[in-house]
């Protein structure tokens, strides 16, 4: 690290608070195989995972450095068997934990331990309300055990989070996901409707809803809201694709949150690993304090600086900071680029023609492709969409 990079404020935006949030991504491994998972598409080209000591190492510099959250996420976090020991320290220095998994592994014994070691907080993924598409689209027999996880988790005293990522192929059962997460005592539901990323974005013909489905499925969300009233809050955040104007993802660039991958690498989201020309910084090299106010890569994109046209004089520019980077690489081909979310980017017609092909019939779509499950056999290098 050269004693010229730049320093907190250098890039034209306000002063630089702390990395409030950090996601600490234990491991790539997964015992599922979700055809939307946000991991890397050739995450099976990863480095060594980063061991016990290390992870102590960067917890206690996330937490000097102004960390208050902590989520243990992967992979499947839980294949880590030093968890418990991470949840330990994390809370012992005062982080409010966060573990987000598919439930596999979580017996008894090892939810005990984490509710001894202070774990805060557990959100439990399903892919589906029944067991044919829940274990199809993850590829593995795992929604009776996700029941089973669902009680354990109540019977340990934490509050339910379920999760549930939304998309084509389970978007039109929403009644009754809503009405699992009852059944199962949840005190939260996310429907998280997918984002294209990642292994989702290999599948985005398959995944994207079409808007009728999607204005379907958000009128039931709120008869259910209506009706359930403080049984249980429901969380249903629409796609960005069908939104004119883009989403401040992240809360903007290195604001407040810090992605640890499983190697070690720092980065200002899950998925920005994919562009080129950034030299993310790495914890086995560097200070968490370092990364996020001194390293290159996380003010590459803070403040306003760095934007072209149209969002350089867009009088919108710090409502959504210009959208996601990652989705501007993605579509476009250069992460400087407006998101093509919004309807003033001249790129948005990619936003368009991926929308009016969610619109037709699965039989009438043109080069429909098999849905690619998420397998090191079918890891292959990011590219553009
Ligand atoms: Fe990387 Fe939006 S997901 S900046």
């Amino acid at each position: 690290m050269s004693e010229s990079a730049p320093q907190a404020s250098a890039s034209g935006g306000p002063e630089i608070g702390p990395p409030l949030w950090l996601l600490a991504e234990l491991t790539y491994r997964c015992p599922l195989h979700c055809v939307f998972c946000y991991n890397p598409v050739d995450f099976a080209h990863a480095g060594p995972e980063l061991g016990t000591d290390d992870w102590l190492r960067v917890l206690r510099e996330a937490r000097a450095a102004g960390s208050v959250q902590c989520g243990f996420s992967g992979g499947e976090p839980l294949l880590r068997d030093d968890l418990e020991v991470l949840v330990a320290e994390a809370h012992r220095l005062g982080f409010y934990t966060n573990l987000l998994t598919s439930g596999v592994g979580l017996t008894q014994e090892r939810a005990a331990a984490l509710k001894a070691a202070g774990l805060d907080h557990i959100q439990l993924s399903f892919q589906d309300s029944t067991k044919e598409l829940n274990d199809f689209l993850s590829h593995t027999k795992t929604f009776d055990l996700k029941r089973r996880v669902a009680d354990t988790i109540k019977s340990h005293g934490w509050p339910m989070v379920m999760n549930c990522v939304i998309h084509r192929q389970n978007i039109d059962h929403i009644g009754t996901i809503i009405e699992l997460a009852v059944e199962l005592g949840a005190e939260y539901l996310e429907l998280a409707n997918n984002q294209y990323y990642s292994w989702a974005a290999l599948n985005r013909d398959q995944l994207l809803p079409s808007r009728a489905q999607l204005q379907r499925a958000e009128a039931l969300t709120n008869d259910y809201r209506q009706k359930l009233g403080d049984r249980i809050r429901i969380f249903f955040v629409v796609p960005d694709y069908y939104e004119t104007r883009p989403k401040k993802c992240m809360n903007g660039w290195g604001n407040v949150f810090l992605t640890i991958t499983p190697d070690g690498y720092a980065l200002p989201c899950h998925t920005a690993r994919m562009l080129p020309d950034i030299d993310f910084p790495n914890v086995r090299d560097m200070r968490v304090d370092d990364i996020w106010h001194r390293s290159p890569a996380f003010h590459r994109f803070r403040g306003f600086a760095w934007m072209k046209e149209p969002c350089r004089t867009c009088p919108e520019q710090e409502k959504d900071l210009g959208g996601c980077r990652c989705q501007a690489f993605m579509l476009s081909g250069d992460a400087a680029n407006a998101d093509p979310v919004c309807s003033k980017s001249p790129q948005h017609y990619l936003i368009e023609q991926a929308v009016a092909r969610a619109q037709l019939p699965d039989a009438e779509r043109v080069d429909a492709k098999p849905l690619v499950f998420r397998d090191p056999a079918n890891a292959r290098p990011a590219s553009r969409f």
